[in-house]
C-alpha cells in the first residue's frame, strides 16, 4: 500500500508525511507517483479540498485502487460537511473510506486565481452579515487570517482503519 498525497500550500503533504512516518508505508506526490507507484496499486489519497471537490481524486482514483480518501479542508469537521463532501466527490457507502482532516490555510500562499476566488468567497460571507451560522463565520474568520489546524490526534481514526485492514 502507497500514500499518494495532492497538496498546494503544504497542509496535505504535512498529513500525508506524518503518516508515512507513523505506518511505514512510501509516500508520493500524485504528480511523482506517476513514475514510482505502479497502476492500480492499493493507496490512500490524501488531497486537498477545493471548492468542495477533492484535488486530484478522480485522477488517482482512474488509475490507482484508492482504498481510503482523507480530504484535507479549512472548514469544520462536522457530520454534516463530510456527508456533503463524500457526496460532491461521488464517494458512496464505504468505498473508499473517507477520513476529513482539518488542515489550514495560509493568506501569503494563496496567489493569482485562487486569491480571486477566495476574495470572492470572503465578500459572499461577508455580505450576508448575520445570515451565516457557526461554521461559516469560524471559515470566514480562517480565510481572512489563516490558520492551522494540523494535528497528529486528527488521524487516529484513519491509523486505527488501517491497522485493521
Ligand atoms: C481556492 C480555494 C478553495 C477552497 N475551498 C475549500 C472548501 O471548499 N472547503 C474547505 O474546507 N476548505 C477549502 N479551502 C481551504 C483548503 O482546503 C485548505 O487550505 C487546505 O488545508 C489546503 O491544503 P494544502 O495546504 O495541502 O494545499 C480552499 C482553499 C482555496 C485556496
Amino acid at each position: 500500500m502507497y500514500i499518494i498525497y495532492q497538496s498546494d500550500s503544504g497542509f496535505t503533504k504535512q498529513y500525508a508525511e506524518m503518516f508515512a512516518e507513523k505506518t511505514g508505508l512510501e509516500c508520493h506526490s500524485l504528480y511523482m507517483a506517476r513514475i514510482k507507484v505502479k497502476r492500480n496499486s492499493d493507496v490512500i489519497f490524501f488531497g486537498r479540498v477545493m471548492q468542495g471537490k477533492i484535488d486530484g481524486f478522480k485522477k488517482a482514483a482512474k488509475k490507482y485502487n484508492v482504498l481510503a480518501v482523507c480530504p484535507v479542508g479549512l472548514k469544520m469537521p462536522t457530520n454534516f460537511y463530510k456527508e456533503e463532501l463524500a457526496e460532491d466527490n461521488g464517494i458512496t457507502g464505504n468505498s473508499p473510506q473517507l477520513f476529513y482532516l482539518r488542515g489550514g490555510f495560509d493568506p501569503e500562499k494563496t496567489l493569482g486565481p485562487e486569491k480571486t476566488l477566495i476574495n470572492l468567497v470572503i465578500s459572499d460571507l461577508e455580505n450576508r452579515g448575520e445570515d451565516v451560522d457557526a461554521v461559516e463565520a469560524q471559515y470566514l474568520t480562517d480565510l481572512k487570517g489563516g490558520a492551522d489546524y494540523v494535528n497528529e490526534e486528527n488521524l487516529a481514526a484513519l491509523l486505527e482503519w488501517y491497522q485493521n485492514c
